[in-house]
């Protein structure tokens, strides 16, 4: 199947590693111009070289854009369309909230979560459409979490603001189908990151097991019996946003081994 991404200009954030990074070596392996974004311009600098090196496409490039700050975020898309002249595809991706239950947090740490998982996706979209809107196509895919489907014991942070994500693009694939814009969510279900990696070892701290232990209860919990592969979250998040996929908005996917059962 052609994907259609050859010289498309995409974005995605939140990319200096873990599943942003999985994702923009994926697009850069189509051939597609990718802009990359996180906090770190020292990890960005890395992780392009990293996925020039292995993708063998050089049409790939970095700004610096906490997506906490919206200023940053304005930056971050005027960049891509002065690069490229337009954004074919977005891919909203943010470092996790913390994990806890609802007495953990105070209404300070619920904004914090609110501006970096919610409102942060918001904003990135409002700064593409005009763009995508004038080329009458484009694909948003929002990178959330399996609990979109059934909630994360321990992570009330995450399973609200995800939630809101699902909300918000069901509304938009409404509003811009029209427009030819098609947006979808993604839900990772224990793919190995280093988000993931702390998460267990958080766990094995407080029931005093090793990290070991607890990931091998986990994955045991997971039909296909082990934890995911960046690669294997980054191959289906790009299909949805390529040409190849021409009809599927507004879904909520989960990646995740066959671990939740919900319909
Ligand atoms: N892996 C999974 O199985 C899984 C499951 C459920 C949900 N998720 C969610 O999926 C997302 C990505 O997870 P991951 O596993 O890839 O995490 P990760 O390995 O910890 O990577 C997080 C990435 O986000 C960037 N980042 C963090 N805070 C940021 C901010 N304020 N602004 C811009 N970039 C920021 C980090 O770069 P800098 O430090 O350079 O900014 C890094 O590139 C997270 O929201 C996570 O909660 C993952």
């Amino acid at each position: 199947m052609d994907l259609h991404l050859q010289g498309k200009s995409v974005i995605v954030t939140a990319a200096s590693k873990g599943l942003g990074k999985a994702v923009a070596l994926e697009f850069a392996k189509e051939g597609a111009c990718v802009l990359i974004s996180s906090r770190s311009e020292a990890e960005l600098k890395k992780t392009k070289q990293d996925i020039v090196a292995q993708s063998g496409n050089n049409q790939v490039d970095y700004t610096v854009c906490d997506m906490t700050k919206p200023e940053q975020i304005e930056s971050l898309i005027k960049r891509a369309a002065d690069w490229n002249g337009a954004v074919d595809v977005l891919i909203n991706n943010a470092g996790g909230p913390p994990a806890g239950t609802f007495e953990d947090f105070s209404d300070e740490d619920w904004q914090q979560a609110f501006e970096l998982n919610l409102l942060s996706f918001t904003r990135t979209i409002r700064e593409v459409l005009p763009s995508m809107k004038k080329q009458k196509s484009g694909h948003i895919i929002n990178i959330a979490s399996s609990s979109i489907k059934q909630t994360l014991d321990n992570l009330i942070l995450s399973n609200t603001f995800r939630a809101g994500i699902v909300g918000l693009a069901k509304s938009l694939s409404q509003e811009l189908a029209p427009h030819n814009i098609l947006i979808n969510t993604v839900g990772p279900g224990r793919i190995a990151t280093d988000r993931v990696e702390s998460l267990d070892q958080k766990k094995a701290d407080e029931l005093g097991i090793t990290i070991e232990e607890v990931k091998d209860k986990a994955a045991q919990a997971i039909p296909m019996q082990r934890y995911g592969e960046p690669e294997e979250f980054a191959r289906a998040v790009v299909f949805l946003a390529s040409g190849g996929n021409t009809y599927v908005t507004g879904q909520a996917v989960v990646v995740d081994g066959g671990l939740v059962k919900a319909l």
